[in-house]
């Protein structure tokens, strides 16, 4: 059984795909009235995405018997997984995850969704540190495969894999990363979103135009490919005199990281060398471009049946 305490946007979503998966789940906010109007929105949009065709009538029954508690103690009684989604407030992840962790069994694993607050600092809430990591999931968290886990100093190793082996069973794309502020994918969005933020404050493009280039140019291979491999793809070679003449337009922020620089001096440029980042034999790299060949076209198939969705004409204010 798991137990999902905070019922706002990230935990009904997370209780809709645990449940979906056939988990045995426990409800509960910050007050009876709350969970219950929680448990109603739950049931509302189960039903919903059932009637859209996204999700199996038997999952929706499933989620339907999502069973609710009055408070954290009642809901954490004999849960092997304790959920907590409580809003972004220190303070009250103390309290929370401090009531949680007297309530739950000794051998509950308690994980924390929060976005943004250092895990070490968490795991201090908690009476077993060991059994407590981060798992970071992305909104809507019933259809985003990714989440990060991010073990505490303190958190067991096997824990880490127990957590790693649950979420693939159910279907996530889980990755292992660090303690440091915003994690991986917050630090990495947020630097997107800055630059994003100046190219309009620079006049360089409307929102709307930075929203087509992100999405229709580097943004389209990111189903498929993250930076390091769009980087090998590119050539490092490249990227490295692109980044030069960014740092010169732009500043330091742009200077070429040294690990970049010393791959392309021991002439490590990507795939076209054997190797960069990451290393390929002729076999890999000649599959891996005819494989992005085959992801890029069926993406733009996808995109003519499902285009973008248009956002607002306004300008900015
Ligand atoms: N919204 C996102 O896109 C997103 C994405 C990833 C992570 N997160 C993180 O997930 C956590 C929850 O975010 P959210 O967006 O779901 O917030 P939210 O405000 O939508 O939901 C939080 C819920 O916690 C409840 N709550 C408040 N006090 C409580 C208490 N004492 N006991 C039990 N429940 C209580 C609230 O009533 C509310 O229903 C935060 O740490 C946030 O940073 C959010």
């Amino acid at each position: 059984m798991a137990a999902v305490v905070g019922a706002g946007t990230m935990g009904l979503g997370v209780a809709e795909c645990f449940a979906a998966a056939g988990i045995r789940i426990v409800l509960t906010d910050a007050t009876p009235e709350l969970t219950r109007e929680a448990k109603a929105e739950l049931v509302r949009r189960a039903k919903g995405h059932a009637e859209a065709g996204l999700l199996s009538d038997e999952a929706a029954e499933r989620v339907v018997a999502v069973e609710t508690a009055d408070d954290v103690a009642v809901a954490v009684d004999g849960a092997e997984l304790v959920f907590e989604a409580v809003p972004e407030d220190i303070g009250l992840k103390e309290e929370i995850l401090g009531s949680c962790s007297e309530a739950a069994p000794e051998d509950a694993v308690i994980v924390s969704n929060t976005s943004s607050l250092p895990i070490n600092d968490l795991s201090g809430f908690v009476g077993y540190p060991g059994r407590f990591c981060g798992m970071h999931w992305f909104n809507p968290p019933e259809w985003t495969p990714g989440v990060e886990v991010i073990p505490a100093a303190a958190t067991e190793e096997e824990i880490v894999g127990r957590l790693v082996a649950f979420l693939r069973s159910i279907g996530k794309r889980p990755a292992v990363v660090g303690d440091g502020p915003g994690f991986v994918a917050n630090r990495i969005q947020n630097a997107l979103f800055l630059e994003a933020v100046r190219c309009v404050e620079e006049g360089l493009a409307s929102p709307q135009e930075v929203d087509e280039v992100v999405r229709s140019c580097f943004g389209f291979r990111l189903p498929f490919f993250g930076p390091f491999q769009v980087a090998d793809m590119a050539g490092l070679d490249v990227y490295e005199n692109v980044l030069d003449v960014l740092r010169d337009g732009l500043g330091e922020r742009f200077e070429a990281p040294e690990s970049l620089r010393d791959l392309v001096e021991r002439g490590r440029t990507g795939t076209k060398s054997g190797a960069g980042f990451l290393e390929y034999t002729d076999e890999e790299q000649e599959r891996l471009l005819l494989e992005r060949d085959r992801r890029y076209a069926a993406l733009n198939e996808l995109l003519e049946e499902l285009p973008p969705v248009d956002a607002g004409s306004g300008g900015s204010s």
